[in-house]
């Protein structure tokens, strides 16, 4: 796909223009836009086909990020696997500093992860995490105790960061749509109705001028799955 192709050249100039990275969001989901059965429990929704371009995806990003719900249900490597290719940085966004010592993206992902989490974290638990290798960046936290996104964005801009896939959950997905910060979408959908969390949460908008829209939409089907993509912003 052209998109995939060109990403790398559009992200830069994207940083150059903004000083930030180019986002891509990109998640699998149900007919009835789940992105898992149960909440808090993993589910391989992607056929091969659709996982294969996952993963040419997280290969033409120089990082990747989910939240540390993600990390908790689904235990990731966030690494390319099914095609030859580099692995971008994992990124994990817990403010808290709750990720577990034993999780896979520190003990089984050879890029080295960063944490964002908040000002002034725990001492002890700063220095376990990073004797593990990962590197920790603080930002402030919003009225809503989450971390700000935007000025993440702006700090990963500043350590060289061209292009991020964010690959959710539901709460990373829901404040990237909020926040107005992904630049495109790049949707599986699974010929499924599961029923269970939606990816796609409460954005507040109750006004039809108000909904986010794709531009420059386009669909490709791959084996049972629909992929569909386009611009967010
Ligand atoms: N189908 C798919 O493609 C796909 C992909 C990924 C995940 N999933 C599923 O999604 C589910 C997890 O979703 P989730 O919503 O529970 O967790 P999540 O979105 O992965 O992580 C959310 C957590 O991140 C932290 N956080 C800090 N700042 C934030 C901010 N500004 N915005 C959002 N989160 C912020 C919060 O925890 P702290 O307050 O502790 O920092 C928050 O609870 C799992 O069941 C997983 O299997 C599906």
């Amino acid at each position: 796909m052209e998109f995939i192709r060109s990403l790398p050249a559009v992200a830069a100039e994207h940083r150059r223009k903004t000083g930030r990275p180019f986002v891509t969001l990109s998640y699998a989901q149900s007919l009835d836009g789940c992105i898992t059965g149960r909440p808090g429990v993993g589910l391989a929704l992607s056929g091969r086909r659709s996982l294969v371009l996952t993963h040419q995806l997280r290969a033409r990003h120089d990082a990747i990020l989910v939240g540390i719900g993600t990390v908790f249900s689904d235990d990731p490597r966030l690494n390319v696997r099914l095609v030859d290719g580099k692995n971008p940085r994992p990124i994990v966004v817990d403010s808290r500093l709750r990720i577990p010592l034993n999780a896979k993206l520190l003990t089984e992902n050879r890029r080295k992860l960063w944490v964002v989490t908040g000002e002034n974290p725990d001492h002890d638990t700063r220095k376990a995490i990073e004797s593990s290798g990962a590197r920790i960046i603080s930002i402030p936290s919003n009225s809503r105790c989450l971390l700000r996104l935007d000025l993440m964005l702006e700090k990963l801009g500043e350590l060289g960061i061209n292009s991020i896939m964010v690959e959710g959950g539901s709460r990373i997905i829901t404040n990237f749509l909020m926040d107005h910060l992904a630049n495109s979408l790049v949707l599986t959908m699974a010929p499924v109705i599961l029923n269970g969390l939606k990816g796609v949460q409460d954005l507040g908008a109750t006004l039809p001028e108000n909904y986010l829209r794709l531009s420059h939409c386009n669909f490709k089907r791959l084996g049972e799955d629909i992929i569909l993509w386009g611009d967010l912003t």
